[in-house]
């Protein structure tokens, strides 16, 4: 049977630009049994030269310099928002209104209150739309999903996650523009949380449900950078680090922690999940294995093991290799497009969609609150 196209619009062709486009160009292969196929019709950046030459090195058909003239075209059915925070709001809303699908990486917005205009453009127009949390994709965070749903842990204590980085340690690096607008609070709208801590977020309340309150602690170590676009020393405002205990509200306790400042950790996620009857553990240095304590194991013989997430019977594996080959980070983005191509064939939302991203940005905006004022903030 012929497949459908579905022609994508990106937009900003930088480090998600590549995974995307690599998500996009990996997926008819590697799950074939899809009635849709992604088509690169176009990206968008603003200098022509440098999103000329992308296109040409990825293969899109054509290129745009400014994303209003994108989201215009008749051609494009999918615009895929790779761009900083603050243009995921006026780009989305945008393409909502234009009939487009939408497909935009996180966090959804700076702010609840960006995001909630944007789930209301979504459902207003009625368009598909994802954010792309990819790390639900890995298969290894994926099997956890299951194996916390059959209800196997039992009765849930605790959830604690960590995401460690040491880039910005250095007082001399700057803020702002193009590379560092991670620095910058007005590009950014904030730093760990926003950046690291909405996937730390985002991954606890697919496998452990909704949290309830939080309590906070943010620290910014450099005080000012000098601005790359205004070439001055500022103010920095965004958090460099966060830590945070919450309550769930299946009444498990929470602990969470983030930190460009962690010398020796480039990109280490790790999660942990504790029940009466089992845990499970989780680190993105070691991404196919997940950890597992079972409590109900014969007594001499209990233990942590370690689960191998490459068999055919492990969430994903079945469209890659043979079983015990690995798989990486960048297939976590193919599997997002598959499962928004799948979507679109049922008729269903791709989680997380707009509106349920926004349920993250609440409990950011809660941490942030929490990590000003020193008081426990309700979600
Ligand atoms: N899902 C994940 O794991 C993950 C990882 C990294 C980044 N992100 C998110 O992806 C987004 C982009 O991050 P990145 O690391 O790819 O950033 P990046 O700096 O590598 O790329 C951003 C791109 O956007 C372009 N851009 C900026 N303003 C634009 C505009 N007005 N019009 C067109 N293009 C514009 C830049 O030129 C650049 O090509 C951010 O929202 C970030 O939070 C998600």
């Amino acid at each position: 049977m012929a497949k459908k196209p579905l022609n994508i619009g990106l937009v900003g062709y930088g480090f998600m630009g590549r995974t995307h486009t690599n998500g996009y160009k990996r997926v008819a292969d590697f799950f074939p049994e899809l009635n849709y196929t992604p088509v690169l019709k176009a990206v968008c950046g603003r200098s022509e030269e440098k999103t000329k030459a992308f296109a040409e090195q990825w293969g899109y058909e054509s290129y745009e310099t400014d994303w209003e003239k994108l989201i215009a075209r008749d051609d494009i059915d999918a615009i895929d928002v790779c761009t900083p925070n603050d243009t995921h709001s006026p780009i989305s809303i945008a393409a909502a209104k234009a009939g487009k699908m939408i497909l935009c990486e996180k966090p959804i917005s700076r702010t609840t209150a960006e995001g909630e205009e944007m789930v209301d453009a979504v459902e207003k127009a009625g368009v598909p739309n994802t954010v792309w949390y990819n790390y639900r994709r890995l298969p290894a965070v994926s099997l956890a999903k299951q194996i916390i749903d059959s209800g196997k842990l039992g009765t849930i204590y605790h959830y604690r996650a960590n995401f460690l980085q040491d880039w910005t340690i250095n007082a001399d690096l700057p803020q702002g523009g193009e590379g560092l607008w991670r620095l910058d609070a007005a590009a950014a709208g904030s730093g760990v949380t926003g950046d690291l801590l909405a996937h730390c977020i985002d991954t606890a309340l697919w496998l452990n449900g909704g949290i309830s309150d939080v309590s906070a602690m943010t620290e910014t170590f450099v005080k000012e950078r000098m601005h790359q676009l205004t070439g001055k020393m500022e103010k920095v405002s965004i958090d460099d680090a966060c830590a945070f205990m919450c309550h769930f509200a299946n009444g498990s306790l929470g602990l969470f922690e983030s930190t460009r400042y962690a010398r020796g950790h480039k990109a280490l996620y790790t999660l942990e999940i504790n029940g009466a009857d089992a845990s499970l553990r989780w680190d993105l240095h070691d991404l196919n294995r997940l950890e597992m304590y079972d409590h109900s194991d014969d007594g001499p013989q209990r233990g942590w093991k370690s689960i191998h997430v490459t068999d055919g019977d492990h969430p994903y594996m079945s469209h890659w290799w043979v079983p015990g080959l690995s798989i990486g980070y960048e297939h976590s983005f193919v599997h997002q497009v598959a499962d928004f191509l799948k979507s679109l064939e049922e008729g269903k939302p791709c989680e997380p969609t707009f509106k349920s991203a926004l349920e993250t940005a609440k409990v950011c905006d809660a941490v942030l609150e929490s990590g000003k004022t020193r008081q426990w903030i309700n979600v």
